[in-house]
């Protein structure tokens, strides 16, 4: 290689130097698990509790710190489990209160520990307390834990405002009086069945606590708290006039939806709840806007305790784009006390082994299907998918891997419009695919029915031919499988504090290079790590790889590669 220099970028504050402290959840590799889509204990082509207790072992394999729950709660699942109908129950299909408890118990004792959603910003329309709403009069009490108006226009005939629903379509929903009557409408930031909570109202503020003291007095470690930026609107409801077109959620936070001011102090509340516990119990926000900076207001000292990094998930396989935001949340976060976070996948993106290979642009939630522009190469993507996760189980802070990514799992692109699931394919009239290509059931065993994931063979979407070389079983057999890099990156991740770490980049290399050192001080020197995103192969320094995306003859480190090194 030619002149190769570290020098670190004195902009960045390595993380540990604002952090008070050595919290778990600073340097976490924390695993989702989509319950209805890890492993099926019933037999009825739904995953359940029951299931990810039999699997605890395979994630410890794995080498995760913890496990994020999606969803469990009880509800009608007309948006697969984020429309709660009772928060502090579990929903039959996935089991019982004690099976969660046996879950906790059992992922306890293997040291992993348990976050688990909670839906804040709105509940389904079979929640009691809308029922009651419903049933109730306009302006009472019951009504005004929801966002009732009544309509524009002559008769009420329009919606209170312009606002769209995430999901397509208009974000109100208009009701029937009791003598069929055309009634007041509500707001659903979403679906029609998931109707928003006002939350200036004191009632929903105590119920939330009450939600968050039920789950934590059982021993969760922390939640994951969805939609974190949408649970304050701009008094008066006034129209939305976007600055820029598109999809509201895919980060235009200027909406007066989203990034309210008031949403702080709910959060300053909450930490305060979770402060009387034991344990470093911790809180992340599912919070969707568009730089860092702004994803840090929601975890400064006395907020949350992380925020996805979501500018990162949408950051393209571009290696300066990716320097840049990496630098930024190296930047940003610690600059709050606040670890950074890194994220490639979860159940509402295109998966990242498909997505790095995307030649057009796809927003957030909208999906891909068999007619979709800049269909991905799999190989291409699967390709840089390894190399990008390389990258990122490097970073100091703390990684959210999604179930399935470990096994190399594509977006599963020709989903048959039947058995598509998600709101947004029916709000939209098929025209947004929406979300079930990265949530069909994963593949355990090669040669059982339904993969493993489910005895009877059943699965609520169905699961690709392909799948059986991908199944988990065949992997473990494979040491160049995806399976072995992500336990090789996790253990060594571990073994050398990488989480913990701090990072100098190491320039020299040309700007389709990312290359960087990251040490913790205690381990003299520390991990080189490079990801070749240039036309041609880059000559490496010497020294040990401890860790390569692909497998490669230990010089030339070839294009969509990344590896880990012990250099000099
Ligand atoms: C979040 C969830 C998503 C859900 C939406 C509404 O974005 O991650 O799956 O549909 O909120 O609850």
């Amino acid at each position: 290689m030619t002149s190769q220099t570290t020098s670190p970028l004195t902009s960045l504050a390595p993380i540990g130097e604002n952090s008070p402290g050595a919290e778990w959840w600073r340097t976490a590799v924390i695993y989702q698990v989509y319950p209805r889509s890890f492993a099926d204990a019933s037999g009825d082509g739904i995953g359940d509790l029951r299931g990810v207790t039999a699997h605890l072992s395979d994630l410890q394999e794995l080498g995760v710190d913890a496990v994020w729950l999606s969803p469990f709660y009880r509800s009608p699942q007309h948006d697969a489990g984020y429309d709660v109908a009772d928060y502090c129950d579990v929903d039959p299909l996935f089991g019982t209160l004690a099976d969660f408890d046996e879950m906790l118990a059992a992922a306890h004792a293997r040291g992993i520990r348990i976050i688990v959603d909670l839906v804040p910003n709105h509940s389904s329309d079979q929640h009691v307390w809308f029922r009651e709403a419903l049933a109730a009069a306009p302006g009472s009490a019951a009504r005004a834990r929801y966002l009732f108006r009544d309509g524009r226009g002559e008769g009420g005939d329009l919606p209170p405002n312009n606002w769209e629903s995430v999901f397509g379509g208009p974000a109100w929903t208009r009701t029937t009086n009791p003598d069929d009557t055309p009634g007041q409408w509500y707001l659903h930031l979403f679906d029609s069945t998931q109707p928003d909570f006002d939350w200036s109202n004191p009632e929903v503020q105590e119920q939330f606590r009450g939600i968050l003291r039920f789950w934590l007095d059982r021993g969760v470690d922390g939640f994951r708290v969805d939609v974190a930026h949408g649970l304050i609107k701009t008094d008066g409801l006034p129209d939305h006039v976007p600055a820029v077109d598109g999809d509201s959620m895919g980060g235009h936070d200027e909406a007066p939806y989203w990034a309210q001011d008031g949403v702080h102090e709910i959060y300053r509340d909450w930490h305060r709840v979770l402060a009387e516990y034991d344990g470093d119990r911790a809180l992340c926000a599912e919070a969707w806007l568009p730089t860092v900076d702004r994803t840090a207001e929601w975890v400064r000292p006395d907020e949350m305790h992380q925020a996805f990094n979501f500018p990162y998930l949408m950051t393209e396989w571009d290696a300066p784009a990716i320097r840049e935001v990496i630098a930024e949340s190296l930047r940003a976060f610690p600059a709050v006390g606040a670890p950074a976070t890194w994220v490639l996948s979860n159940h509402d993106v295109v998966r990242h082994a498909s997505r790095l290979a995307l030649t057009a642009e796809n927003p957030q939630g909208h999906g891909i299907g068999p007619d979709s522009p800049g269909q991905p190469i799999p190989e291409v993507g699967l390709r840089r998918a390894r190399a990008a996760t390389t990258v990122m189980l490097a970073l100091p802070g703390s990684a959210y891997l999604y179930q399935g990514e470990e096994l190399g799992l594509p977006e599963v692109i020709d989903l048959p419009g039947d058995a598509r699931q998600d709101p947004t394919w029916f709000r939209t009239d098929g025209e947004r695919y929406g979300r079930d290509g990265c949530r069909v059931p994963i593949p355990w065993t090669a040669d059982a029915p339904a993969y493993g994931f489910s005895p009877g063979g059943e699965s609520w979407l169905p699961q690709p031919a392909e799948w059986a070389t991908l199944a988990r079983d065949v992997q473990e057999q494979d040491p160049e499988s995806t399976l072995w890099l992500y336990r090789t990156l996790l253990a060594t991740r571990r073994a050398e504090g990488l989480g913990a770490g701090r990072l100098e980049w190491t320039l020299g290399y040309g700007d389709d290079v990312i290359a960087f050192r990251t040490s913790t001080g205690s381990v003299t020197e520390g991990v080189t790590v490079i990801a070749n995103i240039s036309d041609a192969p880059i000559e490496l320094p010497h020294g040990t790889v401890l860790a390569a995306s692909e497998a490669f003859d230990g010089a030339h480190l070839p294009v969509d590669v990344a590896v880990w090194m012990h250099a000099g």
